[in-house]
Formats: structure tokens, sequence, C-alpha cells
């Protein structure tokens, strides 16, 4: 009896440690935050001399082999560096396999490195904010950080999700001998260069609401026709009252900011499509895109259906009354969204100036109205806005467009959930410009911590890059680092 009880007793142990190998960690760090002062303009000499700004930064040496270990340096986006940092674990669970020192860095005009301060954002201060200087922001901060911590072996890797990952991707394109190679994530470089597709983003949006049940795709085109029949028919009360607007729509501008406000939900939640509740870009369930076509298919009526699906995005703390579509969603030269606030106006004149993000959605091969969103809209809306005219081929020029042969060591990962994939490197351009997709993977979910929830293809890109950066460290650490 004992003996078998002894048996038991062991199995059990066995089976509770065998549980213990899987259970998700993610390391905390700790990170310091940091300010470092940073040149105002790397360009010219003149105009702001040698001034300075403090670039925010946050940096922990927790599993850093001193002096050794390799450097993993986030490129920060557009947005509070914070944000990225918490939504980016499988970098420090990398960080503790590789031993290496982990710096986030803040994008200038973002968050708290704000170069004039409050008045940053205005036309007179804001022409310091563009890529190239972001970019020398980043390789002289790894420069110095090098020289502060003794690094000077230390190779670096960049990582960078998003438009952060379009930077991480330059970065090693621009400053190769700074950065031994880039994991860039939903990075969408050959979109944003103009070489995309004006239909593709909403498009895909609409193929991952079409992936759960095109019932729910069907339902919310009849509820978007629906409002614009109620508007010809002069029905503005119906649409307030049904789609809980606070205050009551009274024009065909109404009825568009109401449009571009409901596609904005549907946007964040196909980009948030993670399988487990998330805090990043709003505060999501896990599968928000599920979720949301639940509540409308339930719904006996069509108008009070999208008002509760976009409530998945708009309405996640149940405590939002009414709508206010022009403070919840404000018009910008981004019609995938510009958030709100001041970096929301930072990331408008960089959609104003170098970053081409013209995409419409066309009530014919994606479920939305009609929005269209022309290269004529953006010029116009850019020069009343900032006086400012984009340029149309400046960063095929400068950022290489298609035409990547000459780069190395540059991870394009995408998740097939995700509506910028399709405006990103979908293929292996050689070996060292490699192609990961992430099968029922949405917006960078391979940069997120590890999840039980994960699908197996996001586990094993997170292998797979894993033992790819290892290479490039060894091959950077012989000398031979391409
Ligand atoms: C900037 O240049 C002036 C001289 O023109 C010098 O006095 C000052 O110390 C310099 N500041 C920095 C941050 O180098
Ligand atoms: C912007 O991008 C779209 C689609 O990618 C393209 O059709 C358009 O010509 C581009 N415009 C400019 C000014 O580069
Ligand atoms: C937000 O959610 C709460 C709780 O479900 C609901 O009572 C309220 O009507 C919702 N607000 C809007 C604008 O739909
Ligand atoms: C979309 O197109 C259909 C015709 O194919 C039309 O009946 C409907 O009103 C349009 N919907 C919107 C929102 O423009
Ligand atoms: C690119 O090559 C890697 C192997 O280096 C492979 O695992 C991956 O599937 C390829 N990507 C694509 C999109 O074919």
């Amino acid at each position: 009896m004992e003996t078998r009880l002894a048996v038991w007793f062991a199995l059990l142990l066995l089976s509770l440690a065998g549980k213990a190998r899987t259970v998700y960690r993610t390391p905390q760090p700790d990170f310091e935050e940091k300010y470092f002062e940073q040149w105002l303009d790397h360009f010219n000499f003149e105009s702001y001399g040698n001034r300075t700004f403090a670039q925010r930064y946050l940096i922990t040496d927790k599993f850093w082999k001193r002096g050794v270990g390799p450097i993993f340096f986030y490129t920060g986006n557009e947005g509070d560096i914070w944000d990225f940092a918490q939504n980016s674990g499988f970098i420090l669970e990398l960080a503790e396999q590789q031993n290496a020192l982990v710096v986030f860095a803040e994008h200038r005009y973002y968050g708290k490195s704000l170069p004039f301060g409050a008045a940053s954002l205005q036309k007179e201060q804001i022409g310091l904010l563009s890529m190239e200087q972001a970019l020398a922001d980043y390789a002289v901060l790894i420069m110095e950080l090098k020289k502060q911590c003794g690094a000077r072996d230390s190779p670096v890797i960049a990582f960078g999700g998003s438009y952060g990952g379009m930077l991480s991707a330059y970065m090693r394109m621009k400053y190769p001998h700074v950065v031994a190679g880039a994991l860039a994530a939903s990075a969408p470089v050959l979109s944003v260069a103009g070489l995309g597709d004006a239909n593709q983003f909403f498009r895909d949006v609409t193929a991952d609401f079409q992936n759960y049940s095109p019932y729910c795709v069907k339902t919310v085109q009849e509820a978007f026709w629906q409002i614009k029949d109620s508007y010809l028919a002069g029905a503005y009360d119906t649409i307030s009252s049904k789609m809980s607007i606070c205050e009551k729509l009274s024009s065909k501008e109404d009825v568009y900011q109401l449009f571009e406000f409901a596609r904005n939900a549907f946007t964040m939640m196909a980009m948030m499509d993670y399988p487990y509740k998330t805090d990043f870009m709003g505060h999501l369930p896990a599968n928000p895109v599920k979720v949301g076509c639940e509540l409308i298919l339930a719904s006996q009526d069509r108008l009070r259906g999208l008002a509760a699906l976009i409530g998945v995005f708009y309405n996640s703390t149940g405590q939002v009354p009414c709508f206010d579509i022009y403070k919840l969603y404000q018009k910008c030269a981004d019609p995938t969204g510009c958030g709100t606030g001041s970096d929301a106006q930072a990331w408008d004149y960089q959609a104003c100036t170098e970053i081409n993000l013209t995409f419409n959605s066309n009530n014919a091969t994606d479920m939305f109205p009609e929005i269209p969103f022309t290269d004529a809209a953006r010029e116009q809306y850019c020069f009343s806005k900032w006086s400012v005219h984009p340029r149309p081929l400046w960063l095929q020029t400068h950022f290489w467009g298609s035409d990547l042969a000459a780069a190395s060591n540059i991870i394009f990962s995408n998740g097939d959930l995700d509506p910028w994939a399709g405006g990103g490197i979908g293929k292996n351009l050689s070996a060292s410009l490699i192609a990961i997709t992430v099968k029922g993977g949405a917006h960078h979910l391979d940069l997120r911590a590890s999840n039980p929830a994960d699908p197996p293809s996001a586990r094993e890109a997170r292998r797979q890059e894993a033992s790819i950066i290892h290479d490039w460290l060894r091959l950077a650490r012989e000398g031979l680092g391409s």
C-alpha cells in the first residue's frame, strides 16, 4: 500500500514538474528610466548649432553579461516608450537567454522626448521630426551607451514593431556598422513607400472578420448601408439614438465622421486580435474580432448591433454613456488612425511628410462605406494643417523601397491576421533577409511575451528568430558579420 502511494506521489510530483516547465514567466526587468542629451539637429550645423534636447530611454542590465553580452535596442515608435517596453516581452525573454543589455529608446517628439517641450508640435518647431533625425538619435545613443557601459565589443541588435519595425530595419540599412541585425516585426516598409495597394488595408481588416464569419461581414455591411439609407432619408435621429451618439448627427459631414469613427474600431480590433486580453493601444478582450462579431450577430437591430461591436474598442470600460465621435476619433493624414493627443499630432505630421498611408475603403473590396483618401486629398490636408507637401519618392529613394537586395541581416516578421502584413515583406529576399509568417498572429504578436494562448506558429517564429539572432551575434563577434 505504502509503495503504491509513494509511486503515486512520485508520479504526481513528476507531472507537476512537467507542468512547471511549461509555465510562462515573462522576466520582470525593472527598467531604469533615463534621459540622454541628444543633438537637436544632426544635419545642420547652423540652424541649432550645438543645441540639444533630453531624449528618454529605458535600460536594464539585469540579464547582461557585462562587457560581453549583446545589446538589444528597441527603436521606439510613435508613442510613449513605456507602452512598447511593456508590450514587447519577447525581447526580455531573449535577453535572458542571450545575456543582453536591453535598451528601449523613445522617438523624438513622442512621449516625454519633446525637443521644445509643449511647443514642440507647433509648425515652427516640428521640422526636426523626421525618420532621418530619429535614426541618427538612435545611432548616437548606441555609440554613447557603448562607451558609458563598457560595451565596446557588444554587438547590437535592433528590434521594433510596426513603425518601430520600419525603423529597426532602416537602422540596419543606414548604420550597418552600428547594428549587426534587425528584427522588424509587422513593418509595412512597402506600403508606406507608396508601393502598396490603396485598397489593401481595409480589405485585410475585412478579411479578419470574414475569417471569423462571412455572416458577420454581411451584417456589418448591412448596418453601414442602413446608416447610409437613414441618412439619405434624413433620419438623423434614428442613427444617433440607436448608435448612442452623444451629439445628434445633423449633416453629411457628421455621418462620414461616424463612418470613420466606426471603421477605426474595426481596424484596432483586427490589429489587436490577440488570443488573450491586452492593454495595448486600448483595452481589448481576448479575440476581439470574435467578441465583436458575436455581439452584432446577437443583436436584432443592425445599428444597435454595430454600436455594440464598436463598443468592444470604444467602451471597454463599460462606462461610456454615449459616443463622442469627434473626440474619440480624430481625422488625420493616416486613415488607419492617429489616436488622440500630442503623439497623434506628431504622427499626423509624419504621415504628411515622409510616410504614405493613403488607404481607402470602397464598399466593394471591403465591408466599409466608400471613404476615399487620395494623394490629392492628402496633399491638400497636409498643406492646410502643417504647410507641408508630402514627398512622393523620398522613401523609395532614401530607404530603398522594394529594392532591398543590398541589405542584410533583417528578419521581417508578419502575422497573417495583421492588416499591415500586406504592406510588408512576405518573401525571403536573400539568405539573410528573412520573412517569417506567424499564422494566426495579429500585429507583431511575436514581439509580445510568450503566452499559453499563443498559436504554435508564434512559438515557432520566436524560436526561429532567437536562433537567427544568435547566429548574427556569433558572426559579429567573429568579425564576419556581413
Ligand atoms: C555650444 O557652443 C558654445 C560656443 O559656441 C559653447 O560655449 C557651449 O559650451 C557649447 N555647448 C555644448 C553643449 O557643447
Ligand atoms: C501612396 O501610396 C499609394 C498606395 O500604396 C499609391 O497608390 C500612391 O501613388 C502613393 N502616393 C504617393 C504620393 O507616393
Ligand atoms: C457602454 O457599456 C455599458 C455597459 O455595457 C452600456 O450600458 C452603455 O450603453 C455602453 N455605451 C455605449 C455608448 O454603447
Ligand atoms: C454599398 O454599395 C451598395 C450597392 O452595391 C449600396 O446599396 C450601399 O448603399 C453602399 N453602402 C454604402 C455604405 O455606401
Ligand atoms: C524564409 O526562410 C526561412 C528559413 O531560413 C523559412 O523558415 C521561412 O519559412 C521562409 N519564409 C518564407 C515566407 O518563405
